[in-house]
């Protein structure tokens, strides 16, 4: 159970919520100027002193930063000697800490105003501050610098992780041809053709996003393995063509309300033959196993309101698996956290008394 606060560390953890977005922009000040960095290549710690003697940055500056991020426990002060703290390393140094951080700076931390409108419109009303779509995705290959690297980072960062163990899933019953939902950049129809020599690839996805995996296909030489389909799949007119082994569906339909899900995957039943297999992929924010990811699946969600579309989230795996029974598909194995990353493949085929 969990312990009750003080009325006095309630009142303490309601502050930090108050004054998060400030404090997080003071973590990004203390990086980007490289007072961190500093302050971390000193293991035993180093005085202020020094560091206004060796950066580029005013007294007034350093002095700041060093006591906003000592009470938000990213550097600690002891006999005149700061030291970066355990927290402070990981937002300097790890991978995932820093695609998050980069995320929200880049991509979401403008647009978080709009959150209360994103909800009441159910629109991405936080877009705005980064281009004029209706959804991130009709701009995702146009995005402004730096949120492109961001949402791409970010994006590849949490697939990649996945991708080796849903290959040797997938390729388990030797599909000769695998359609890629929502393909985006080409990620996963590449990793399949260095995979099996023999696979051959559909990407379908939004025209602006088929562009850049052309690009992409064609420096790597596969355009005799992949060919692409462009596909509103909100638009139900737009069917999914049959004649798939495999439909793949990594990271996409969390990008959809529940009602739009089911409608896409209708679209898919409609495709899928009795020996097709649909896999999606997704990471479940309530089956991970460390904390600091089910609270950045929470927060993705969050983004989705404001930046990508305004009524989708990261869903639960029962969540999940309902909308698969909905669309006329079953469950037959689940793969839960594959290899060393966030995700679970739901293996599905088509039911058989639909
Ligand atoms: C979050 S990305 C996932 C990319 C990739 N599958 C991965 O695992 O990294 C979602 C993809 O779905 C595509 N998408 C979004 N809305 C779509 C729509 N209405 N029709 C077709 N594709 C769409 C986007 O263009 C984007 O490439």
């Amino acid at each position: 159970m969990k312990k009750e606060l003080s009325a006095i560390e309630a009142k303490y953890e309601a502050q930090k919520i108050a004054f998060g977005p400030m404090f997080f922009q003071s973590v990004i000040a203390l990086r980007d100027l490289g007072i961190l960095e500093f302050i971390s290549s000193h293991r035993k710690g180093v005085s202020i002193d020094t560091i206004v003697e060796k950066l580029d940055v005013s007294e007034y500056g350093i002095n700041l930063l060093i006591e906003a991020a000592e009470v938000i426990g990213v550097l600690e002060v002891e006999e005149g000697k700061v030291k970066i703290t355990k927290t402070g390393f990981f937002l300097l140094k790890d991978e995932m800490t820093r695609i998050n951080v980069n995320f929200m700076n880049d991509v979401c931390y403008m647009g978080a105003k709009a959150m209360t409108d994103s909800i009441v419109k159910g629109k991405p009303e936080g877009l705005k501050v980064l281009g004029d779509w209706p959804t991130i995705y009709e701009g995702l290959s146009i995005l402004p610098e730096p949120a492109k690297k961001s949402w791409f980072d970010f994006d590849h960062y949490y697939s990649d992780g996945a991708f080796p163990e849903a290959l040797k899933i997938v390729f388990r019953n030797n599909p000769k041809l695998i359609f890629d939902i929502g393909g985006n950049t080409g990620k996963w129809s590449f990793a399949c053709c260095e995979h099996d020599p023999n696979v051959n690839i559909k990407i379908l996805d939004l025209p602006v996003q088929l562009k850049v995996a052309k690009q992409n296909a064609t420096e790597k030489g596969l355009l005799d393995r992949i060919d692409f389909h462009a596909i509103d799949l909100l638009n139900t007119e737009q069917k999914i063509p049959q004649g798939a082994d495999v439909i793949w569906m990594s990271q996409f339909l969390d990008c959809f309300s529940k009602e739009e899900i089911v409608q896409i995957l209708k679209n898919a039943f409609q495709a899928a033959s009795a020996e097709t297999t649909l896999y999606i992929l997704e990471p479940f924010f309530d089956n991970q196993q460390y904390p600091a990811a089910q609270y950045s699946l929470v927060a993705t969600s969050l983004y989705f309101t404001i930046m990508a579309n305004g009524n989708s989230k990261m869903y639960s795996i029962d969540v999940m698996k309902d909308l698969v029974k909905t669309a006329g598909f079953e469950v037959v194995n689940t793969y839960p956290l594959i290899g060393d990353s966030y995700h679970s493949v739901l293996e599905c085929k088509k039911r058989l008394d639909v």
